[in-house]
């Protein structure tokens, strides 16, 4: 690798080059994307996430993150959402992928995010930097006409509209918190009021629960759907399903937990889409203490964690969970205690059983008995995300 290469912001005058750089990655944008497209990008830009690796002045790598926030066991995390990450193609294969990405860390690091994630076109790179998958994004395909009919018509639902912006977000979080959910993103009001505006779009409320879902081709697809009640459940699927005479199949961005499995006459078709994204851990201690347990979850363990991509993270540590909280303190631990890598502790963190950890080489040291105590302390329903980013 050059030693002219350097990791660098973008800025602005530099942004029609990062464009090329996207087109011989992920194709030629429509004209139409383009101005959208420069307008996140000067965000990112004035708020330090928009990063890449120039040689000399000529940029030839770049990738950006977004300020997200993610649910773990119904409490919010701050995440930094990788995206866009992308190498000129006479550059690849040289260490300049990872020489940007390291860089992401760090800067991630240095702005106070304990998680980051992202959507692997290629797990290779990103696995060298300490990810590994955390959950995945499913979209489910059922008929139509079993919607329909699963009822619930004493339920009154309306149809909603930029204004329930406040209460759709107070309902998705009521959810999360008590089904104590890990994985969806959490939007800003903002961006759910618009969400709701948008006319392809159909919007319906009910007192505990909504469905915002749209035309894809001749399918129906929810992009959201939250019940606090079976009857309310039963009531929004089936207001979707009400339109089996033209659209035969109704997709859905649901969790692989959602109680509609359980209550559809025939299961989802089997053309399941299911995309995984990847974790990783940037402040342990923080990423420990933001998260949620199960309110009986308890256990007082030491681990030993290695990670040379964030040194913080490295050392000897006492895991303590107990009513819902857990804390992460440095020790000096002695004896043969469990040992994680960066992977390793993404993959527990979302949910990953030891056994798991241990057959794919991500674990060793520490006891089954050690094993035994911790699993349940992380486990619980499927980590998921909604959106694509
Ligand atoms: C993926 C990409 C960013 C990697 O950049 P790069 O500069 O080639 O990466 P590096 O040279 O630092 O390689 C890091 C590791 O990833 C591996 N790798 C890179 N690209 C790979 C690919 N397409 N398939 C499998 N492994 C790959 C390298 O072999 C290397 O692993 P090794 O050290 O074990 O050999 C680059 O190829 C690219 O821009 N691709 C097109 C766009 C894209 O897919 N972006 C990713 C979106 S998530």
């Amino acid at each position: 690798m050059s030693d002219a290469l350097r990791f660098v912001d973008i800025t602005e005058d530099q942004l029609d080059a990062v464009m090329r750089v996207r087109a011989r990655s992920f194709g030629v944008m429509a004209a139409g994307d383009r101005e959208q497209w420069l307008k996140d990008a000067r965000v990112f830009i004035q708020d330090g996430r928009y990063v890449g690796v120039a040689d000399g002045d000529e940029v030839v790598a770049a990738a950006r993150f977004w300020d997200f926030e993610q649910w773990w066991s119904g409490r919010r995390v701050p995440v930094a959402g990788v995206a866009g990450v992308v190498v000129a193609p006479e550059y690849r294969g040289r260490g300049v992928g990872s020489k940007l990405m390291r860089g992401l860390l760090q800067r991630a690091v240095d702005r106070g995010f304990p998680l980051t994630a992202l959507y692997p076109a290629t797990t290779v790179i990103y696995r060298h930097l300490g990810y590994e998958f955390g959950g995945g994004r499913y979209r489910f395909s059922f008929a139509a006409a079993d919607l329909r009919a699963l009822g619930g018509k004493e339920v009154g639902v309306r149809r909603a509209g930029p204004e329930d912006a406040e209460r759709v977000l107070q309902l998705v979080g009521q959810s999360h918190e008590r089904r104590r959910t890990s994985g969806p993103l959490v939007w800003p009001l903002k961006e759910v009021t618009e969400w709701l505006a948008d006319e392809d779009n159909f919007a319906y409320l009910a007192d505990d629960g909504f469905v915002v879902y749209s035309w894809s081709g001749s399918d129906l697809c929810i992009d959201e759907i939250v019940a606090g009640s079976e009857a309310t459940a039963r009531a929004l699927w089936a207001t979707v399903g009400s339109g089996s005479s033209i659209a035969s199949t109704v997709q859905a961005y649901i969790s692989p937990d959602d109680p509609v499995h359980l209550m559809v006459e025939h299961e989802a078709y089997k053309d399941v889409q299911h995309q995984r994204w990847m974790l990783r851990l940037l402040d342990a201690p923080a990423a420990i203490a933001a998260r949620g347990f199960a309110p009986d979850a308890a256990v007082e363990i030491d681990l030993r964690l290695e990670d040379p991509d964030v040194p913080g993270n490295g050392g000897d540590w006492h895991l303590s969970v107990a009513d819902g909280a857990g804390e992460l303190t440095p020790t000096q631990a002695s004896g043969d205690v469990l040992q994680l890598g960066p992977r390793g502790l993404a993959a527990l963190y979302s949910g990953t059983p030891l056994a798991t950890l241990r057959g794919s080489g991500l674990a060793s040291g520490g006891s089954s008995t050690a094993d035994a105590s911790l699993d349940p302390v992380f486990a619980g329903p499927t980590a998921y995300m909604l959106d694509y980013f």
